[in-house]
Protein backbone atom coordinates (compact mmCIF):
# COMPACT_ATOMS: atom_id res chain seq x y z
CA UNK A 1 0.00 0.00 0.00
CA UNK A 2 1.60 3.24 -1.60
CA UNK A 3 -0.64 5.79 -0.08
CA UNK A 4 -4.26 6.18 1.56
CA UNK A 5 -6.74 8.10 -0.70
CA UNK A 6 -9.20 6.36 -1.59
CA UNK A 7 -10.65 2.53 -0.70
CA UNK A 8 -11.96 2.37 -4.26
CA UNK A 9 -8.02 2.08 -4.79
CA UNK A 10 -7.43 -0.43 -1.89
CA UNK A 11 -7.62 -4.65 -3.05
CA UNK A 12 -9.70 -6.59 -0.67
CA UNK A 13 -6.61 -8.20 1.31
CA UNK A 14 -5.34 -4.65 1.83
CA UNK A 15 -8.52 -4.13 4.03
CA UNK A 16 -8.24 -7.68 5.61
CA UNK A 17 -4.65 -6.70 6.43
CA UNK A 18 -5.71 -3.67 7.97
CA UNK A 19 -8.59 -5.31 10.21
CA UNK A 20 -5.59 -7.76 11.73
CA UNK A 21 -3.13 -5.43 12.33
CA UNK A 22 -6.06 -2.81 13.93
CA UNK A 23 -6.84 -5.95 16.36
CA UNK A 24 -3.28 -6.98 16.97
CA UNK A 25 -2.29 -3.20 18.22
CA UNK A 26 -5.60 -3.02 19.70
CA UNK A 27 -4.53 -5.41 22.34
CA UNK A 28 -0.87 -4.20 22.51
CA UNK A 29 -2.15 -1.06 23.53
CA UNK A 30 -4.60 -2.43 25.57
CA UNK A 31 -1.95 -4.76 27.58
CA UNK A 32 0.24 -2.07 27.46
CA UNK A 33 3.26 -3.66 25.15
CA UNK A 34 5.17 -1.19 23.13
CA UNK A 35 5.08 -1.03 19.43
CA UNK A 36 7.24 0.63 17.94
CA UNK A 37 6.90 -0.14 14.37
CA UNK A 38 7.77 3.40 13.30
CA UNK A 39 10.59 4.12 15.46
CA UNK A 40 11.72 7.42 14.37
CA UNK A 41 10.07 8.65 11.63
CA UNK A 42 7.97 11.86 11.14
CA UNK A 43 4.36 12.49 9.75
CA UNK A 44 3.25 15.98 8.88
CA UNK A 45 -0.26 16.67 9.24
CA UNK A 46 -1.55 19.59 7.09
CA UNK A 47 -4.83 20.86 8.01
CA UNK A 48 -7.14 23.14 5.87
CA UNK A 49 -10.45 22.11 7.82
CA UNK A 50 -10.58 21.76 11.45
CA UNK A 51 -10.61 18.61 13.54
CA UNK A 52 -10.87 16.94 16.61
CA UNK A 53 -10.93 12.83 16.31
CA UNK A 54 -8.47 12.96 13.30
CA UNK A 55 -5.69 15.20 14.42
CA UNK A 56 -5.66 13.74 17.94
CA UNK A 57 -5.95 9.96 16.77
CA UNK A 58 -3.20 10.53 14.34
CA UNK A 59 -0.66 12.59 16.39
CA UNK A 60 -1.37 10.05 19.35
CA UNK A 61 -0.99 7.24 16.81
CA UNK A 62 2.19 7.99 15.64
CA UNK A 63 3.45 8.63 19.14
CA UNK A 64 2.57 5.17 19.93
CA UNK A 65 4.15 3.82 17.02
CA UNK A 66 7.50 5.25 18.22
CA UNK A 67 7.07 8.30 15.88
CA UNK A 68 6.28 12.39 16.18
CA UNK A 69 3.87 14.49 14.31
CA UNK A 70 4.29 18.00 12.98
CA UNK A 71 0.78 19.55 12.93
CA UNK A 72 1.06 22.20 9.77
CA UNK A 73 -2.38 23.98 9.55
CA UNK A 74 -2.33 25.61 6.07
CA UNK A 75 -2.30 29.20 7.37
CA UNK A 76 0.96 28.58 9.08
CA UNK A 77 2.62 26.98 6.12
CA UNK A 78 3.51 28.92 2.88
CA UNK A 79 0.16 26.72 1.38
CA UNK A 80 -1.76 29.38 3.05
CA UNK A 81 0.16 32.08 1.29
CA UNK A 82 -0.35 30.27 -2.40
CA UNK A 83 2.65 28.27 -2.77
CA UNK A 84 1.81 25.00 -5.13
CA UNK A 85 1.11 21.75 -3.64
CA UNK A 86 3.68 20.32 -6.15
CA UNK A 87 6.28 22.59 -4.46
CA UNK A 88 4.70 21.67 -0.73
CA UNK A 89 4.85 17.75 -2.11
CA UNK A 90 8.33 17.77 -2.88
CA UNK A 91 9.74 19.96 -0.10
CA UNK A 92 7.91 17.87 2.74
CA UNK A 93 8.93 14.36 1.02
CA UNK A 94 12.81 15.68 1.68
CA UNK A 95 12.10 16.13 5.37
CA UNK A 96 9.27 13.67 6.40
CA UNK A 97 8.24 10.22 5.90
CA UNK A 98 4.70 10.40 5.44
CA UNK A 99 1.96 13.26 5.32
CA UNK A 100 -1.69 12.98 6.68
CA UNK A 101 -4.08 15.97 4.71
CA UNK A 102 -7.52 17.49 5.75
CA UNK A 103 -8.62 19.84 3.12
CA UNK A 104 -11.01 20.54 0.70
CA UNK A 105 -10.35 19.58 -2.72
CA UNK A 106 -9.76 15.67 -3.08
CA UNK A 107 -7.20 17.04 -6.25
CA UNK A 108 -4.68 18.38 -3.64
CA UNK A 109 -4.57 15.03 -1.83
CA UNK A 110 -3.87 13.05 -5.08
CA UNK A 111 -1.71 15.71 -6.27
CA UNK A 112 0.40 15.98 -3.08
CA UNK A 113 0.77 12.04 -3.94
CA UNK A 114 1.39 12.39 -7.50
CA UNK A 115 4.13 14.76 -6.88
CA UNK A 116 5.79 13.72 -3.64
CA UNK A 117 7.83 10.63 -2.93
CA UNK A 118 6.37 9.92 0.52
CA UNK A 119 3.03 8.18 1.19
CA UNK A 120 -0.08 10.71 1.47
CA UNK A 121 -3.20 9.60 3.80
CA UNK A 122 -6.22 10.89 3.19
CA UNK A 123 -7.99 12.22 6.74
CA UNK A 124 -10.85 14.11 4.84
CA UNK A 125 -11.62 16.25 1.65
CA UNK A 126 -15.19 17.38 -0.13
CA UNK A 127 -15.14 14.01 -1.69
CA UNK A 128 -14.13 10.99 0.65
CA UNK A 129 -13.09 10.24 4.26
CA UNK A 130 -11.31 6.72 4.11
CA UNK A 131 -9.82 6.40 7.11
CA UNK A 132 -13.31 7.03 8.91
CA UNK A 133 -14.79 3.88 7.00
CA UNK A 134 -12.30 1.47 7.50
CA UNK A 135 -12.74 2.33 11.15
CA UNK A 136 -16.73 1.99 10.84
CA UNK A 137 -16.01 -1.11 8.88
CA UNK A 138 -13.45 -2.17 11.82
CA UNK A 139 -16.12 -1.77 14.25
CA UNK A 140 -19.18 -2.94 12.71
CA UNK A 141 -16.42 -6.17 11.91
CA UNK A 142 -16.27 -6.40 15.83
CA UNK A 143 -19.93 -6.03 16.72
CA UNK A 144 -21.39 -8.38 14.53
CA UNK A 145 -18.79 -10.30 12.84
CA UNK A 146 -17.68 -11.14 8.85
CA UNK A 147 -18.98 -8.13 7.14
CA UNK A 148 -19.61 -9.98 3.72
CA UNK A 149 -24.03 -10.03 3.55
CA UNK A 150 -24.50 -7.90 6.22
CA UNK A 151 -26.18 -4.46 5.42
CA UNK A 152 -25.27 -0.97 6.29
CA UNK A 153 -28.38 1.81 5.65
CA UNK A 154 -27.19 5.38 5.78
CA UNK A 155 -29.44 8.01 5.86
CA UNK A 156 -28.82 11.90 5.25
CA UNK A 157 -26.40 13.91 2.90
CA UNK A 158 -24.52 12.16 0.57
CA UNK A 159 -21.30 13.77 1.69
CA UNK A 160 -17.79 12.52 1.76
CA UNK A 161 -18.52 10.05 4.52
CA UNK A 162 -21.18 8.42 2.61
CA UNK A 163 -19.15 8.49 -0.83
CA UNK A 164 -16.92 6.45 1.44
CA UNK A 165 -19.06 3.84 2.82
CA UNK A 166 -20.34 3.05 -0.74
CA UNK A 167 -16.65 2.41 -1.75
CA UNK A 168 -16.09 0.39 1.66
CA UNK A 169 -19.50 -1.85 1.37
CA UNK A 170 -19.34 -2.38 -1.62
CA UNK A 171 -15.53 -3.64 -1.46
CA UNK A 172 -15.96 -6.16 1.55
CA UNK A 173 -19.67 -7.37 0.03
CA UNK A 174 -21.84 -5.52 2.10
CA UNK A 175 -25.34 -4.41 0.94
CA UNK A 176 -25.34 -0.63 1.62
CA UNK A 177 -28.73 1.58 0.79
CA UNK A 178 -28.59 4.95 1.32
CA UNK A 179 -31.47 7.54 1.26
CA UNK A 180 -31.19 11.16 0.49
CA UNK A 181 -33.45 13.99 -0.55
CA UNK A 182 -33.19 14.52 -4.36
CA UNK A 183 -30.08 16.42 -5.29
CA UNK A 184 -28.19 15.64 -2.00
CA UNK A 185 -26.77 12.55 -3.20
CA UNK A 186 -23.68 10.69 -3.27
CA UNK A 187 -21.37 10.93 -6.17
CA UNK A 188 -22.59 9.62 -9.34
CA UNK A 189 -19.29 7.95 -10.71
CA UNK A 190 -18.70 6.80 -7.19
CA UNK A 191 -22.21 5.13 -7.09
CA UNK A 192 -21.80 3.63 -10.46
CA UNK A 193 -17.98 2.23 -9.55
CA UNK A 194 -19.89 1.12 -6.24
CA UNK A 195 -22.41 -0.78 -8.57
CA UNK A 196 -19.72 -2.56 -10.39
CA UNK A 197 -18.09 -3.15 -7.19
CA UNK A 198 -20.40 -4.98 -5.49
CA UNK A 199 -21.17 -6.75 -8.50
CA UNK A 200 -18.25 -8.48 -7.89
CA UNK A 201 -18.15 -8.94 -4.31
CA UNK A 202 -22.25 -10.26 -4.53
CA UNK A 203 -23.66 -7.54 -2.48
CA UNK A 204 -25.80 -4.66 -3.23
CA UNK A 205 -25.72 -1.20 -4.20
CA UNK A 206 -29.66 0.89 -3.14
CA UNK A 207 -30.17 4.66 -4.01
CA UNK A 208 -33.14 5.81 -2.32
CA UNK A 209 -35.15 8.86 -1.72
CA UNK A 210 -37.03 6.69 1.17
CA UNK A 211 -35.63 6.75 4.76
CA UNK A 212 -37.75 3.60 5.50
CA UNK A 213 -36.96 1.69 2.23
CA UNK A 214 -33.23 2.22 3.30
CA UNK A 215 -33.03 1.07 6.94
CA UNK A 216 -35.38 -1.86 6.73
CA UNK A 217 -33.71 -4.96 8.18
CA UNK A 218 -30.34 -3.13 8.29
CA UNK A 219 -27.43 -4.54 10.69
CA UNK A 220 -25.87 -1.06 10.93
CA UNK A 221 -27.39 2.45 10.26
CA UNK A 222 -25.26 5.37 9.82
CA UNK A 223 -25.96 9.17 9.36
CA UNK A 224 -23.80 11.99 9.53
CA UNK A 225 -24.01 16.44 9.58
CA UNK A 226 -26.52 18.18 7.72
CA UNK A 227 -23.59 20.32 6.82
CA UNK A 228 -20.30 19.89 6.26
CA UNK A 229 -17.30 21.61 6.77
CA UNK A 230 -17.72 24.52 3.90
CA UNK A 231 -21.20 24.27 3.67
CA UNK A 232 -22.25 26.81 6.94
CA UNK A 233 -23.66 29.29 3.99
CA UNK A 234 -26.11 26.60 3.38
CA UNK A 235 -27.09 25.85 6.48
CA UNK A 236 -30.66 26.92 6.74
CA UNK A 237 -31.82 25.75 4.26
CA UNK A 238 -30.15 21.97 4.53
CA UNK A 239 -31.53 22.01 8.30
CA UNK A 240 -35.13 22.22 6.72
CA UNK A 241 -34.75 20.30 3.88
CA UNK A 242 -33.21 17.72 5.39
CA UNK A 243 -36.15 17.30 8.69
CA UNK A 244 -37.63 14.05 6.79
CA UNK A 245 -34.45 11.94 7.10
CA UNK A 246 -33.74 12.62 10.77
CA UNK A 247 -33.30 9.20 12.96
CA UNK A 248 -35.56 8.70 15.41
CA UNK A 249 -36.76 5.59 17.33
CA UNK A 250 -39.87 5.16 15.16
CA UNK A 251 -37.38 4.95 11.64
CA UNK A 252 -34.89 3.30 13.74
CA UNK A 253 -37.38 0.32 14.90
CA UNK A 254 -37.16 -0.39 10.82
CA UNK A 255 -33.79 -1.77 10.58
CA UNK A 256 -33.11 -5.16 12.89
CA UNK A 257 -33.87 -5.25 16.77
CA UNK A 258 -30.10 -5.58 17.32
CA UNK A 259 -28.98 -3.17 14.62
CA UNK A 260 -25.95 -0.96 15.69
CA UNK A 261 -26.29 2.54 15.21
CA UNK A 262 -23.13 4.33 13.77
CA UNK A 263 -22.04 8.63 13.13
CA UNK A 264 -18.35 9.75 12.41
CA UNK A 265 -18.77 12.78 15.00
CA UNK A 266 -19.75 15.81 15.59
CA UNK A 267 -23.09 14.79 16.27
CA UNK A 268 -25.78 16.95 16.17
CA UNK A 269 -28.45 15.70 18.75
CA UNK A 270 -32.00 17.04 17.30
CA UNK A 271 -30.87 17.21 13.80
CA UNK A 272 -29.73 13.85 11.50
CA UNK A 273 -30.74 12.05 14.84
CA UNK A 274 -32.32 12.33 18.47
CA UNK A 275 -30.93 12.10 21.69
CA UNK A 276 -32.00 8.57 22.12
CA UNK A 277 -30.63 7.02 19.67
CA UNK A 278 -26.78 8.48 19.34
CA UNK A 279 -27.02 8.13 23.61
CA UNK A 280 -28.99 4.78 23.75
CA UNK A 281 -28.27 0.97 23.83
CA UNK A 282 -27.88 0.40 20.03
CA UNK A 283 -25.15 3.50 19.70
CA UNK A 284 -21.70 2.40 19.08
CA UNK A 285 -20.33 5.56 18.00
CA UNK A 286 -17.46 6.38 20.81
CA UNK A 287 -15.94 2.62 19.91
CA UNK A 288 -16.14 3.64 16.53
CA UNK A 289 -14.13 6.86 17.64
CA UNK A 290 -11.60 4.94 19.70
CA UNK A 291 -10.94 2.69 16.48
CA UNK A 292 -10.03 5.81 14.28
CA UNK A 293 -6.72 5.00 16.67
CA UNK A 294 -5.88 1.54 16.05
CA UNK A 295 -7.15 1.44 12.17
CA UNK A 296 -4.93 4.61 11.14
CA UNK A 297 -1.97 3.01 13.34
CA UNK A 298 -2.04 0.44 11.10
CA UNK A 299 -2.68 2.43 8.06
CA UNK A 300 0.73 4.20 8.90
CA UNK A 301 2.49 1.32 9.46
CA UNK A 302 1.45 -0.45 5.99
CA UNK A 303 2.39 2.52 3.94
CA UNK A 304 5.44 4.27 6.18
CA UNK A 305 6.84 1.34 7.21
CA UNK A 306 8.88 0.77 4.19
CA UNK A 307 10.60 3.99 3.43
N1 LIG B 1 -14.90 12.07 12.32
C1 LIG B 1 -13.94 12.98 12.18
O1 LIG B 1 -13.16 12.96 11.22
O2 LIG B 1 -13.84 13.88 13.19
P1 LIG B 1 -12.96 15.21 13.23
O3 LIG B 1 -13.53 16.16 12.23
O4 LIG B 1 -13.07 15.69 14.64
O5 LIG B 1 -11.54 14.85 12.87
N1 LIG C 1 -19.13 15.23 6.50
C1 LIG C 1 -18.45 15.88 7.59
C2 LIG C 1 -17.56 14.91 8.28
C3 LIG C 1 -16.82 15.47 9.45
C4 LIG C 1 -15.90 14.48 10.09
C5 LIG C 1 -17.68 17.07 7.05
O1 LIG C 1 -17.07 16.96 5.98
O2 LIG C 1 -17.68 18.12 7.70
Amino acid sequence: MDHLISIAKLDLMDIEKIFKLSKKLKNLLKNGEKHHYLDGKTLGMIFTKSSTRTRVSFETGIYQLGGKSIFLNSNDIQLGRGETICDTAKVLSRYVDGIMIRTYKHSDAEDLARYGSIPVINGLTDLLHPCQVLADLFTIYEYKGPLKGLKLAYIGDGNNVANSLLNGCSKVGMDISIASPERYGCNPRIIDNAKKQSAQSGSKVVITKDPVEAIRDADAVYTDTWVSMGQEDEKEKRLRLFMPYRIDSKLFSYAKDNAVFLHCLPAYRGFEMTEEIIDGPNSVVFDEAENRLHVQKAIMIMTMERG
